[in-house]
Parts: structure tokens; sequence; C-alpha cells
């Protein structure tokens, strides 16, 4: 199983799109193992978008994942981590499809509701930066697994 951190971001929050978010996630069958609303602190923040740091957009995108608070996800399934991306959509909203979180309800890459881990192994590394082992369920059984699981 695959696991990938999903951030909704300030925008999404403060729009009432949280719960219309999270509900995609799980009704395409992705597990809950972690969820908490928290303000992302300035080094968190830098931390998590360090890959960005040299881009022209690096001080926006800082100050806008910590301008309010977010909820942030984590997620368990098959191919979670594409399988995330897809239900997200494309960066740019404006290019997104229908039918996607950006693509329904966002227009503008600077305010694109939602993040989601781009790779195994940052789904892994971004999980732990924002939760401890002790706020996640890793282990639990949901009842239905057998019916999307194969
Ligand atoms: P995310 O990391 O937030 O899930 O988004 P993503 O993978 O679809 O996009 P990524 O390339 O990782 O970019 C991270 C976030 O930076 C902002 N951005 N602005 N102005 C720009 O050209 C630009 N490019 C990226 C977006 O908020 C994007 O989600
Ligand atoms: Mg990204």
């Amino acid at each position: 199983m695959e696991r990938t951190l999903i951030i909704v971001k300030p925008d999404a929050v403060q729009r009432g799109l949280t719960g219309e978010i999270i509900k995609r996630f799980e009704q395409r069958g992705l597990k809950i193992v972690g969820m908490k609303l928290l303000q992302v602190s300035r080094e968190l923040a830098e931390k998590h978008y360090d890959v960005h740091r040299e881009r022209p957009f690096f001080t926006s995108l800082v100050e806008y994942i910590t301008s309010a608070p977010v909820v942030a996800v984590a997620l368990e399934g098959s191919d979670a981590i594409v399988a995330a991306r897809s239900t997200i959509g494309a960066t740019n909203p404006s290019e997104a499809a229908a039918g996607t979180i950006r693509g329904d309800y966002a227009l503008e890459i600077g305010r694109n509701l939602v993040h989601g881990s781009d790779s195994v192994e940052n789904g892994e590394i971004e999980v732990a930066n924002f939760f401890t082992e002790a706020e996640l369920c890793g282990g639990w059984t949901r009842d239905v697994d057998g019916w999307v699981f194969e």
C-alpha cells in the first residue's frame, strides 16, 4: 500500500470546501490514516516545498500555505499517489479536467486548493513531516477493504 499526504490548502478551508475535497478521496476508496487541522509554520512550509526553493514563485507559495489553517490528511491505498493526483487534477486549474477537484472548484495556479504527494518516496517523507507516528492510525482495518482492494 502507498501513502500520500493531502493538504487541503488555506483557500479551500476558507471557502468551506474541506468536506467536499476529503469526500472525493474517501469515496474513491483511499483510506484515511491521519487527519488534522493545523496552521503550517514557515519552517514546515519551506521544508515541504524545498524542491521549489529556487523558483520565482517560492515566496508567494510559502505565504499562501502559511496564510490560514490547512487540513492535512494521510491517505493509504493501492496506487495512492497516482490515484490522488488524478482526483486533484492539473497543477494549473485552468488546464485541469472537469470532474477533478481543481477543474471543478479553482481557476488560478496560486489558489489551487489541494496538495498531493508526487512520488511514493515523497509520500512517506511528507506524511512523516506532518504527522508523528502517534497521530497516525496506520494499522486500522476498514471493514470494506476487501471490496476496495483485491
Ligand atoms: P502541489 O505540490 O501543491 O500538490 O502542486 P503540484 O504538485 O500540482 O505542483 P508543483 O509543481 O509541485 O507546485 C507546487 C505549488 O506551487 C504553486 N505554483 N505556482 N506561479 C507558478 O508558476 C506556480 N507553479 C507552481 C502551485 O500552488 C503549486 O500547487
Ligand atoms: Mg507538487
